[in-house]
């Protein structure tokens, strides 16, 4: 698929069925996930493949009890570390490389026909006990990853008008963006 296609096509969804994922999709969007950039290469992330039905259920009961997360074959938690390392510029290093992985991976899931939806609301201190990760680290978002049982309604998006602007934050939007 075209690269903007897959920009486009990308939703989130909520509701899957129970068709089983190919293992070649899933190693095509984890090298997705590979080739991330991340801050100074340090590529502070683990994916954690959720497979096991209880486990499944244990992750659902942990994402504030979103049922649909549960409906998914597979749910990948992404885990970012070390939890407190700031970069210079005042944000949390693992935050914004993992939510670059985070997105890779939603594209490449949207690339291979099947639907995911990035999932933060999350119970922290439940999540990362199901998951058994160690203190250093945390759970940026779990992705239920299936295929779709609906099709996504069109949802609006701000104008590039109103999301743009020339030279500081309150110039005029850009003349190809009115
Ligand atoms: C950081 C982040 C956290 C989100 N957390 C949740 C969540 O916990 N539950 C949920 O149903 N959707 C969640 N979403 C999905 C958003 O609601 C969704 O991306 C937004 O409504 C735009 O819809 P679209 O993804 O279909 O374009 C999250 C999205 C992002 C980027």
């Amino acid at each position: 698929m075209e690269f903007y296609d897959v920009m486009k096509k990308r939703r989130s969804i909520r509701s899957f069925n129970r068709t089983p994922i190919e293992p070649e999709k899933l190693r095509r969007i984890m090298e997705a996930v590979q080739v991330a950039p991340s801050a100074n290469h340090v590529q502070p992330w683990k994916f954690i493949v959720v497979t096991d039905p209880n486990q499944i259920k244990r992750v659902t009961d942990a994402a504030r009890g979103q049922t649909f997360v549960g409906e998914a074959p597979i749910i990948i938690a992404a885990v970012g570390f070390p939890k407190d390392k700031m970069s210079s510029n005042g944000n949390v290093a693992h935050m914004v490389d993992l939510g670059i992985a985070g997105e890779h991976l939603a594209l490449a899931v949207a690339a291979e026909g099947l639907a995911t939806c990035w999932i933060a609301a999350l119970d922290q201190e439940k999540m990362c006990n199901v998951l058994n990760i160690p203190t250093n680290a945390r759970v940026v978002a779990v992705f239920p990853v299936g295929y779709s049982s609906v099709e996504p309604y069109s949802k609006s998006r701000k104008t590039l008008a109103q999301i743009t602007a020339l030279n500081t934050w309150d110039g005029q939007p850009p003349d190809w963006a009115k």
